[in-house]
C-alpha cells in the first residue's frame, strides 16, 4: 500500500469512477432496443436492428433500429402535419417549450452525461462539464430568439421540415445545435443520429415527450447512411442541416442539386494552432491539450497543426512531451482520466494508418513512455515533428489525438502554411501581442478564429466553415438564416407578373416584355460599336474562340455582335478576379466612392442607356429608362450598405468578446437572369463588389450588349481593374465553368432550373457556395431587387474570439 506522503510526492491518484447505474436503469427500461421517435410515440424496435457499443469496453449497449425509407416517410409527415401548428404557437409559445427542453437536460444533466460517454467513449468530465451544459445553454439562449423571432427577424418565416444528419463526435451538442434554432425558428424536425452514438438522441427524445413536446414537432429515426440518404431525398423535406465528413457532405450537395432544398454543410477541418515566439508558452501546452486532445481529437475543429516560429518550436516540443508524460487515457467513466476511447474500431485503424503514413513520409513520430489500456479502442497522445507542408499527415483530417507541428520564420509564412490546406473551419492564434493576433486573424481563411484560446465555443457566436469546410452557420444570430425565409406576403411567386410567359428564364427571353414593340427605332440612335470585346483585368480583350454571336433589335435587324465567351475566357477572368483581391482589403469607404462614382456616371448617360433597352429589347421609352433609373439607384443603395454592413460583437461567456466579422466570399461567378439585362447585372454586381468580392460576371445571354456598353463607365469610376470582369457568351458553358472552377469560390446563378440545378452539382469540385435560382425576381422592385439577403450571399461570417475583461 502506499503511504500518504507516497503518495502526495509522486501525485499520482487512483480511478475515481462515476457510476453507469442511472443510464444502466434507462437502457433496461427500454428493454434494451429503441424503435424511432414519430409522431409523439416511440415505436417498438424494427425488423432490422444493429448494435450501439460501449468502445471503451466492446460491451453492446442497446440495439437500435435501421431506419427504412418507409419510416423517414412517416417521420416526414409527421413533421409535416405538426408544422403549422407548431409555427401558429407564436414565439412567446414556442420560447416556453424550449426552456422547457432546456430545464428538462439540466435536471436529467448526469444522466446524459454518463449515457454520452457509455455510448461515445469521451470522458466523463468533458461530457459533464462541456456537452451537456452547452446544450442546455444552446436551448435557452434559443428559447430567446423564438421570443424575439416576430421583432428581430420580422418578415421572415419558418423553412417548414427540416432534416438533420449529425455525426458521433459530439452527438447530443450537435442534435442541439441543429434542434434548437430549428424550432425557435417555426420549424419542425426530423433527425437522424450517427449509427456509433444514437443513444443520447433517444434519451433526449424520451425527455421531450416526457415534458410533453407537441407530437411531430421533433422525430428521431436512427439508422447509417442509407436512412441519413433517404432522408436527404425525401421530397417533403424543406432544408437538409448536415455535419460530418467532406465526403458525405459533397454527396449530399450532389443530391440535393435542383431540389431547392435549403442546405447547410458543416464539414471537416485541418485547424492551423499558430504560435508566435512571444507566445506564454506554458497556456500554449494547455492550449494544445484542449486542441488536440480533448474528445480524443475527434473534432472537427481540432488544432492538429501546431505552427511554432522557429525561435521557440524546440522549447515548445520538449514542453509538450513533458506534458503528453502526464496525460492519462483510460475508462471514460474515470474522473480523473483525460482521454477515453475512440469511437468505434473503424475510426481507430484510420488513426493507426494514418500515423502509419506519417512514419514512412519521414516524419518523426512521439509517443508518451506509459502504454494504453489493452481492452477498449484506446489511442495515445501523438506528436509527430519534422513534418513537411505537403505531407499527408499535415493535409489530411485524422480525427484523432494526433497533432503535427511544423515551423514557420514570419508572419506572412504563418499565414501561408495556415491557408495550405483545402479546408477552412478554425484556427487558434497565440501571442502576447496584440497587433499580431489581429493582424493575422483577419488574412487566415477560416470561420472561427481564437486569440490566445482555442474550442471555445457557445450558443451567442456562429460556428462553421469557409472552403471544403463547409457553409452556413450554427448559433449566433448568422445561424439563424438558415432556418428562415422571407415570409410568403413578400414572395416573388406572389407578386410575379401574370402576363409573363411559363419559361421567362429561358435564353430567348420570350414574354419578358410584354409591351407592344416599338418600331425600328435604330436610325434614332447614337451610333453602335458593332465590335463589343469581353472585359478582363480591367482591358477590353478579344474572346479566345475569335467567335462573336448576332443580336438583334426586337425588328430583327443586326444590333451588335456580342463576343462568344469561352472556357478559357473564364479561366483569365478567374485569374484577373484573383490578382485584384486587394479590393477586399480596400476600405469600406474607399468601395463606397466607386459605387457611388459608378453611379454617378451611369446617371450621366441616363439616356444613351435608355435608348439603348429600347432599342434592343423593344421596351416601351418609359420602362426602359425605368429600368437605367432602378439602376442608378441601385448602385446608391450599396455604395450606401458599403460601409454600413457591420459585424457584431457577441457576448459569449469565459474571459472573450467574439466579434464577428462579415468577411467578402473571395472571387464570385455571377451569372445575370435573361431579363432586365441591365438592372439584373447591376443587381448581382453591385452588393457582390461594395463587399469585397471581386466578380466574374455572364451578362444576360440575350442581352449583353447593356453590360458591354458599362465598360467606359467602369473605367471612368475607377473601379480597379479585375474587379469586375466580364464574359459574354453562351449562359450554359460559362456557368457551367464557373461552378466547376477550383478558384471561385461562389456562384450566383439566375436561370432555368435544370442548370441551376447542374451549378449546384458542379460546385462539390471545391465544395463552392452557391446561390442557384429559377423562380423569377421582379428586378425593379426594391423587396426583390435588392436588399440584405444579397449582402448576406455576398459575405461569410468569421467569428473571431478575443480576451476580454477579467
Ligand atoms: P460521416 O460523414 O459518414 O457520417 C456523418 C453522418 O452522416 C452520420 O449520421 C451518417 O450516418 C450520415 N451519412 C453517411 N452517409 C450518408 C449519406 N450518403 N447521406 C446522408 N447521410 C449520410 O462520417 P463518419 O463515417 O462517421 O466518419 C468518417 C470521417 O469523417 C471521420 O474519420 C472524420 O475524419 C470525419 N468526420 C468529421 C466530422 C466533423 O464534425 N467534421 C464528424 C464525423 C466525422
Ligand atoms: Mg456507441
Amino acid at each position: 500500500m502506499t503511504g500518504v506522503r507516497e503518495a502526495f510526492e509522486s501525485m499520482s491518484w487512483g480511478p475515481a469512477p462515476e457510476s453507469p447505474s442511472p443510464a444502466v436503469k434507462w437502457l433496461d427500461e427500454h428493454g434494451r432496443a429503441f424503435g424511432h421517435l414519430i409522431g409523439g410515440s416511440f415505436g417498438p424496435a424494427g425488423a432490422a436492428t444493429f448494435p450501439t457499443i460501449n468502445p471503451a469496453t466492446g460491451e453492446e449497449l442497446a440495439r437500435v433500429t435501421q431506419g427504412t425509407g418507409d419510416e423517414i416517410d412517416r417521420a416526414v409527415s409527421a413533421a409535416r402535419a405538426a408544422q403549422p401548428g407548431w409555427w401558429a404557437l407564436g414565439g412567446h409559445g414556442r420560447a416556453r417549450w424550449l426552456y422547457a427542453l432546456a430545464r428538462e437536460v439540466q435536471r436529467n444533466s448526469r444522466l446524459l452525461a454518463v449515457v454520452e460517454s457509455l455510448d461515445n467513449g469521451k470522458p466523463i468530465r468533458e461530457s459533464r462539464d462541456l456537452d451537456i451544459p452547452l446544450v442546455a445553454r444552446h436551448f435557452y439562449h434559443h428559447a430567446g430568439w423564438a421570443e424575439l423571432m416576430e421583432t428581430e427577424l420580422a418578415g421572415h418565416e419558418p423553412v417548414g421540415v427540416i432534416g438533420q444528419i449529425i455525426p458521433w463526435n459530439f452527438p447530443l451538442l450537435m442534435l442541439a445545435w441543429k434542434i434548437a434554432p430549428a424550432l425557435a425558428t417555426g420549424n419542425t424536425v426530423v433527425l437522424k443520429p450517427a449509427e456509433f452514438t444514437p443513444l443520447t438522441a433517444l434519451l433526449f427524445a424520451d425527455l421531450a415527450n416526457r415534458v410533453g413536446l407537441p407530437p411531430g414537432v421533433l422525430n428521431v429515426v436512427t439508422g447509417d447512411g442509407a436512412t441519413g440518404a433517404a432522408l436527404v431525398g425525401h421530397p417533403g423535406v424543406d432544408k437538409i442541416a448536415f455535419t460530418g465528413s467532406t465526403d458525405v457532405g459533397r454527396i449530399i450537395r450532389a443530391a440535393t442539386a435542383g431540389s431547392g432544398k435549403k442546405l447547410s454543410l458543416e464539414l471537416g477541418g485541418k485547424s492551423p494552432f499558430v504560435v508566435f515566439e512571444d507566445a506564454d508558452l506554458d497556456s500554449v501546452v494547455e492550449g494544445v491539450v484542449d486542441a488536440i486532445w480533448f474528445n480524443q481529437g475527434q473534432v472537427c475543429c481540432a488544432g492538429s497543426r501546431i505552427l511554432a516560429q522557429e525561435g521557440i518550436a524546440a522549447r515548445l516540443v520538449e514542453k509538450l512531451r513533458a506534458r503528453m508524460e502526464t496525460l492519462r487515457v483510460g475508462s471514460p467513466l474515470d474522473k480523473a482520466v483525460d482521454i477515453g476511447a475512440i469511437v468505434a474500431p473503424v475510426q481507430l485503424e484510420k488513426i493507426q494508418e494514418l500515423v502509419e503514413q506519417g512514419k514512412r513520409e519521414g516524419a518523426t513520430c512521439w509517443q508518451p513512455s506509459w502504454s494504453c489500456p489493452t481492452e477498449g479502442l484506446f489511442y495515445p497522445p501523438t506528436l509527430f515533428t519534422d513534418v513537411s507542408p505537403a505531407a499527408t499527415i499535415a493535409q489530411v483530417e485524422i480525427f484523432g489525438p494526433v497533432v503535427v507541428l511544423m515551423t514557420f520564420r514570419t508572419p506572412a509564412e504563418a499565414v501561408e502554411i495556415s491557408n495550405n490546406t483545402r479546408y477552412g473551419l478554425a484556427a487558434s492564434i497565440w501571442t502576447e501581442n496584440l497587433n499580431t493576433a489581429l493582424d493575422v486573424a483577419p488574412r487566415i481563411k477560416a470561420g472561427t478564429i481564437w486569440v490566445n484560446c482555442t474550442n471555445l465555443f457557445d450558443a451567442a457566436s456562429g460556428f462553421g466553415g469557409y472552403r471544403e469546410s463547409g457553409y452556413g452557420r450554427e448559433g449566433g444570430r448568422e445561424g439563424l438564416w438558415e432556418y428562415v425565409r422571407a415570409a410568403r406576403s413578400e414572395e416573388r411567386g406572389a407578386r410575379r407578373n401574370p402576363s409573363l410567359g411559363e419559361d421567362p428564364a429561358g435564353v430567348d427571353g420570350a414574354g419578358l416584355r410584354p409591351e407592344p414593340h416599338l418600331p425600328p427605332p435604330s436610325s434614332l440612335l447614337p451610333p453602335i460599336d458593332r465590335t463589343a470585346k469581353l472585359y478582363i483585368g480591367g482591358r477590353q480583350v478579344r474572346p479566345d474562340s475569335g467567335y462573336a454571336t448576332p443580336i438583334r433589335d426586337p425588328a430583327g435587324a443586326l444590333a451588335a455582335e456580342a463576343p462568344q465567351g469561352n472556357r478559357k475566357d473564364i479561366r483569365n477572368a478567374v485569374e484577373a478576379a484573383h490578382a485584384a483581391r486587394s479590393w477586399a482589403s480596400a476600405t469600406a469607404h474607399t468601395r463606397a466612392q466607386v459605387l457611388y462614382y459608378l453611379g454617378e456616371n451611369l446617371a450621366a448617360r441616363e439616356a444613351e442607356f435608355a435608348a439603348r433597352l429600347a432599342s434592343l429589347t423593344g421596351a416601351s421609352p418609359e420602362s426602359a429608362a425605368g429600368e437605367v433609373r432602378a439602376a442608378i439607384r441601385r448602385a446608391f443603395y450599396y455604395a450606401a450598405w458599403a460601409d454600413k454592413y457591420d459585424g457584431a460583437v457577441h457576448a459569449t461567456p469565459f474571459r472573450n468578446v467574439t466579434i464577428a466579422m462579415n468577411e467578402p466570399v473571395g472571387v464570385l461567378g455571377l451569372v445575370a437572369p435573361v431579363e432586365a439585362p441591365l438592372l439584373g447585372f447591376l443587381s448581382l454586381v453591385l452588393p457582390a463588389v461594395a463587399m469585397g468580392n471581386t466578380v466574374v460576371a455572364v451578362p444576360s445571354e440575350r442581352w449583353p450588349l447593356l453590360a458591354t456598353d458599362l465598360y467606359q463607365v467602369l473605367d471612368t469610376s475607377d473601379v480597379p481593374g479585375g474587379v469586375i470582369n466580364i464574359v459574354t457568351g453562351r449562359r450554359q458553358e460559362l456557368a457551367m465553368v464557373l461552378a466547376s472552377h477550383d478558384d471561385v469560390d461562389g456562384v450566383w446563378f439566375f436561370g432555368p432550373r435544370d442548370e441551376a440545378a447542374e451549378v449546384e452539382r458542379l460546385s462539390t469540385g471545391n465544395m463552392k457556395r452557391t446561390w442557384a435560382e429559377w423562380d423569377r425576381r421582379e428586378w425593379g422592385d426594391d423587396h426583390q431587387g435588392q436588399g440584405p439577403e444579397f449582402l448576406r450571399e455576398a459575405t461569410q461570417v468569421k467569428n473571431i474570439w478575443v480576451p476580454y475583461g477579467a
